[in-house]
């Protein structure tokens, strides 16, 4: 399994992650086989929310991973706040109180990442800033990231917050590619040039690493496009590559964004240990050129 960098840190995981958004559904023993998979396959990065299953998926984790046996320091724990019934909040009261309850539900003393989860229009980067200090005094946050937020808002919080922002979750994969759809059509009309903001090119210059969620998913959670009647032109070219290394199509998909030199870390979903060590096998699979551009025209995008 590859490794990378996060952002301007020394924090050194796996270039996939396993997100745990749906964990709450496992049972104890569903659980530990999926961490025995993830962990023997080289995952050492978990992504968690204290949304999830309102608060469930962080605590089938705990429970399945002290099972297991690892130790805590062989892992990196990753949350995120910010979501609230009512909208969104990043004061700093809800964020010191979303970390406690995220610490006690993982029963664990710290997070490596702590992410703030979607961006509050009402934020005072002041507040955040005091929060992301208490915390790491206090030692329950080693460092920090953003999710779903434009260069324009991480630059804001970044006029005042003095940690580093390590990473920045973005929904990407072959069926939700605005960001690069963007690139390839500066100044043209076409439809695909829906505005993202630079944000592939803003996180390289500032060496943000971009956690790519719902890999596999179409439009907003719609589904996934593997094997999708939908999206037969996708899924014969990801069969075609597949074929040529031996591996899955839905391992495909996941080497397609391994391959782009952002240098991206892909939050698996799945919850299926067949498919989690099939879809491991896309860290050592490097696409060409050609295939990398056939898959994204297969996708359904055209080229300028
Ligand atoms: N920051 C944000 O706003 C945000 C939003 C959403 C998600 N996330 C993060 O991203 C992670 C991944 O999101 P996701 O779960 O939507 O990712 P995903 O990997 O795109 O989708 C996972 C779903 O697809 C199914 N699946 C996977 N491979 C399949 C295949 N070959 N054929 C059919 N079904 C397949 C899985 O079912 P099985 O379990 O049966 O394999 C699971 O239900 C989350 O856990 C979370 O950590 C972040």
């Amino acid at each position: 399994m590859k490794q990378i960098t996060l952002g301007k840190s020394t924090l050194t995981a796996s270039d996939i992650a396993l997100g745990c958004m749906r964990m709450s559904s496992l049972t104890n023993k569903e659980a530990v086989k999926v961490l025995e998979t993830a962990i023997t396959g080289g995952i050492n990065f978990f992504d968690h929310a204290d949304i999830y299953g309102g608060g469930t998926s962080e605590t089938v984790f705990a429970e399945a991973f002290k099972d297991l046996g690892v130790s805590r320091e062989n892992i990196m724990l990753q949350s995120k706040c910010g979501i609230t019934p009512t909208g969104f909040n990043f004061s700093k009261p809800h964020i010191i109180s979303s970390v406690d309850g995220i610490l006690k539900r993982l029963d664990t003393d710290y997070l490596d990442v702590l992410v703030l989860h979607r961006p509050d229009a009402l934020m005072d980067p002041t507040e955040i800033a005091a929060a992301f200090d208490e915390l790491e005094k206090q030692g329950k946050v080693r460092s920090f990231g953003v999710s779903n937020q434009n260069p324009l808002q991480i630059e804001l919080l970044k006029s005042v917050v003095k940690q580093p922002l390590l990473v920045n979750q973005l929904q990407f994969g072959l069926k939700h590619t605005g960001m690069l759809d963007e690139g390839f059509n500066v100044n043209n009309l076409s439809p695909q040039a829906q505005p993202t903001a630079g944000l592939i090119e803003y996180s390289r210059l500032e060496n943000m690493t971009i956690q790519a969620w719902s890999p596999l998913q179409y439009g907003y959670f719609e589904g996934v496009f593997i094997g999708h009647e939908d999206f037969p032109e996708l899924n014969a070219a990801l069969e075609v590559v597949a074929k040529k290394y031996e591996t899955t199509a839905a391992a495909i998909a996941i080497a397609w964004i391994l391959r782009h030199p952002a240098k991206m870390q892909v939050l698996l979903g799945s919850m299926n240990p067949t498919r989690i060590s099939e879809m491991i096998e896309a860290s050592d699979i490097q696409l060409t050129h050609e295939e990398w551009y056939l898959l994204y025209k297969a996708a359904g995008n055209v080229l300028p």
